[in-house]
């Protein structure tokens, strides 16, 4: 049951500046940190900023705190742009089976916003490279993505990019949806009027 106080929090969320400014940092797993720093670094052109091993007695100790359960191992740090950063940890070879990612809760994948230049940047690394990549595809109106796969890692990726937006991507308002659409998916999950209402209470009746 959710209480009074939730719905008053999802209402001041969607009209304040939101929760959170976005993500400090995505953490990743590999088994192969130099390959990795060869993709994400060379290839997309993140930068390293920070590379460490879990200090000991964090992995199978009693510190543990939810990293991985192996000790010392490599966590590096690349800096995604917008304040924001793509880390790895190295699981030792052989130590666990690659990620299935349609798995429920599992991380199917990841989209970065970039922009108008950086999107034609993007897509002239990945050739160079000869990394392969489907798109640009239209996924909104006005917005346009490219699919890849981190060749390492097997980590689906996705750019995306409003051209016409050039180095000011906004991505909320291009998700924005108005409330009849909204509300004629909704009822086919949970057709109850003060649910309906309360989960929709962010969107606008319309949007431009
Ligand atoms: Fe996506």
């Amino acid at each position: 049951m959710d209480s009074p106080s939730a719905a008053t929090d999802e209402a001041s969320a969607a009209r304040g500046p939101g929760l959170t400014r976005g993500i400090h940092h995505l953490a990743l797993n590999t088994d192969d940190m130099k390959a990795t720093i060869d993709f994400v670094a060379g290839v997309l052109g993140m930068p390293l900023i920070h590379a460490l091993k879990v200090p000991p007695g964090l992995g199978t100790g009693p510190k543990n705190r939810g990293n991985p359960p192996f000790e010392q191992i490599r966590h590096y740090f690349f800096d995604m742009g917008g304040d924001s950063t793509l880390a790895y940890f190295e699981i030792p070879k052989g130590a666990k089976a690659a990620a299935d990612r349609d798995a429920i809760g599992g991380m199917q994948h990841v989209a970065f916003s970039v922009t108008a230049r950086k999107f034609a940047a993007i897509q002239r690394r990945l050739a160079a490279h000869g990394i392969p990549f489907d798109g640009p595809i239209p996924v909104m109106p006005g917005m346009f993505s490219i699919y890849f796969y981190d060749p390492v890692n097997g980590t689906r990726l996705e750019a995306c990019c409003q051209p016409d937006q050039g180095d000011a991507q906004a991505v909320v308002p291009a998700c924005a949806q108005n409330r009849a659409d909204a509300l004629a998916e909704l009822r086919s999950l949970h057709d109850e009027p003060a649910w309906l209402a309360r989960v929709t209470s962010a969107i606008p009746d319309s949007v431009r």
